[in-house]
């Protein structure tokens, strides 16, 4: 990894699903943000990748979480010394408290599955929220083909419900379909990530081990699109 605050240790310590940072080093391959950027990092979980963000380009970054309180983030980006250049805020991302233009990019790492599933959802909760041409970026564990139903060697591991939210590159390809020079690729980094995640001791890691290798490579991959916003009328 490139960013010296987030150590081994660190990131073992802040996981909550498989190496967001791996992910995010993947999904922002090539691209460059400008110092001072307004960045809107989405499900940011524990700020993993608001840390790499705000340090690899010198971004400031705006880091929503619905599930980890602001003031636990704040303290993680104060013992980094980035509390000056990422905001931490609890928020849904249903009911973002931002002025509409005021992005200039918005990545999401592992989160966006949990409340992007809908058509609308980008057009009017997101594409709001950006300036045009806004490099956007979203990674979501996902399908190799599209899945009616749980396979019966998952059922110990699977919910329908976790089903529904896994879908495949296609299927997120459409759901943001109205960016411009648009990407969207199946990760090669699943096995690190996942590997990464696996390897730490937090519990829900443990019990995932289990579930990967009765995949055994048949199902699950990372989704990632990228592309940049189109021009928004209002
Ligand atoms: C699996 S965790 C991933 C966190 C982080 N991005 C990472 O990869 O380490 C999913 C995150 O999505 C966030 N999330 C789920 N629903 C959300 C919502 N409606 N609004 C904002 N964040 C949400 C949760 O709070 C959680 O931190």
């Amino acid at each position: 990894m490139k960013c010296h605050s987030l150590s081994p240790a660190f990131l073992a310590e802040n996981m909550m699903g498989p190496n967001s940072v791996r992910i995010l080093e993947e999904l922002l391959d090539g691209c460059t943000l400008r110092p001072g950027m307004r960045v809107l990092d989405l499900g940011c979980g524990r700020g993993l990748t608001s840390v790499w963000l705000a340090e690899q380009f010198d971004v400031q970054v705006f880091a929503v979480d619905l599930w980890i309180p602001a003031t636990e983030n704040y303290r993680r980006f104060c013992q980094l010394g980035l509390d000056g250049r990422i905001v931490p805020l609890h928020a849904d991302a249903n009911a973002l408290p931002f002025a509409e233009g005021y992005f200039d990019a918005m990545v999401s790492v592992d989160a966006y599955h949990y409340f992007g599933l809908e058509a609308d959802f980008f057009p009017r909760v997101i594409r709001p929220l950006l300036k045009e041409n806004a490099l956007t970026a979203i990674a979501v564990p996902g399908m190799k083909q599209p899945m009616q139903d749980v396979p019966p060697e998952m059922t110990p591991y699977w919910r329908p419900e976790d089903l529904a939210c896994w879908q495949t590159v296609d299927f997120w390809d459409g759901r943001l379909g109205s960016l411009t020079e648009r990407k969207s690729w199946e990760m090669a980094c699943f096995d690190t990530a996942w590997t990464e995640w696996m390897a730490t001791d937090n519990p829900y890691a443990v019990s995932d081990r289990p579930m990967m290798a009765t995949d055994g490579g048949r199902y699950m991959n990372l989704v990632a699109v990228r592309g940049k916003a189109a021009p928004y009328s209002g």
